[in-house]
């Protein structure tokens, strides 16, 4: 369970707490607070909405329990013998249960609908990026990986789930920018030139003007601005040093070079993790954070080849070594 999810329990456990201990202490018989007493009868009906909307059908039916049995024992503490008034407040625990029960059906419908809208815009994501990687790489998977990877870090950082979602759509669209890029610019097998690099250092903001654009992507937008950024400030497109760079952008560059040398390249073999992981942290204080070096180094390898294993096209064993 969560932190939000457990200061969620322990709010509804205080809020039903407080109104039954106001209502017990509230004397029932005829006195010029009587209406306080019909009130806080009534606040009961809170708890099991709130817990239909935090934690759907389940958590009211919960909620809805554990208020009856409190509502019940005052009927009958308060109400001895009272057969007529015993019915009265039966009938308004029926009310808590509907309360609950409703909405708590319908905001499970609702939370499956988001997931399902959530999962379908991320298929769609992933038929972009896989298109755009098989142009430029010959690979389906780049973009993928280095989604897992920076995610990874970000996990080793104890970044909190929403952050984490928003910087994994950074990694995985880091060079949609590249759709601006000509052909015989991007897939030129010799090196550029002066001119060919001034149009290739444009892909980052070509990217961040396509990405800003998607209301749930505008975080990522800022990693696709700044992907090219290095923590020395010798980066492009804006020269961004130090913590100026976005923290995820500063995750992603580590995880993105760790990709390309452990991947299968035309003119050489892939490096092994061993490799990669000191060419890395040769460049730590000048390429790359060394906060979060130090973050990617504490990831066990074998979770790194697990990415590697779910995301392979022709990428081969090479962390073995
Ligand atoms: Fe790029």
């Amino acid at each position: 369970m969560d932190r939000q999810s457990k200061r969620k329990i322990i709010a509804l456990v205080l809020l039903t707490g407080i109104i039954a201990l106001l209502h017990y202490l509230t004397p029932t018989e005829p006195h010029d607070y009587h209406k306080i007493h019909i009130v806080l009868r009534k606040l009961y009906f809170l708890p099991p909405v709130m817990a239909a909307a935090w934690f759907g059908l389940r958590g009211a039916c919960i909620t809805a329990f554990a208020v009856s049995l409190l509502f019940i024992l005052h009927a009958f503490l308060d109400w001895p013998g009272n057969y007529m008034e015993q019915a009265n407040q039966v009938g308004e625990l029926v009310g808590f249960w509907v309360a609950g029960v409703i909405p708590g059906w319908l905001f499970d419908k609702q939370r499956t609908l988001l997931q399902e809208l959530a999962n379908a815009n991320e298929e769609t994501l992933l038929g972009l990026v896989s298109a755009l990687d098989l142009r430029e790489h010959n690979t389906r998977l780049h973009s993928q990986r280095v989604r897992e990877y920076t995610q990874l870090i970000a996990n080793r950082l104890g970044v909190d789930e929403k952050t984490k979602r928003e910087i994994g759509f950074g990694a995985l669209l880091h060079d949609v920018g590249k759709i601006a890029v000509p052909d015989q610019i991007l897939l030129k097998p010799g090196k550029l030139t002066d001119q060919e690099w001034v149009e290739m250092r444009k892909h980052p903001e070509a990217g961040y003007r396509i990405v800003k654009r998607i209301g749930f992507l505008k975080n990522a937008a800022e990693i696709v601005y700044a992907h090219h950024e290095q923590f020395d400030g010798h980066g492009y497109p804006r020269g961004l040093k130090g913590e100026s760079i976005p923290l995820g952008a500063r995750m992603f560059m580590v995880a993105d070079v760790f990709d390309a040398l452990t991947s299968e390249r035309p003119y050489r073999s892939p490096m092994t993790y061993e490799e990669a992981s000191a060419e890395i942290k040769g460049q730590s204080g000048s390429h790359f954070d060394p906060f979060i070096v130090e973050a990617f180094m504490a990831i066990a390898p074998e979770q790194l080849r697990a990415i590697i294993g779910r995301y392979q096209d022709g990428h081969g064993d090479t962390l073995a070594g």
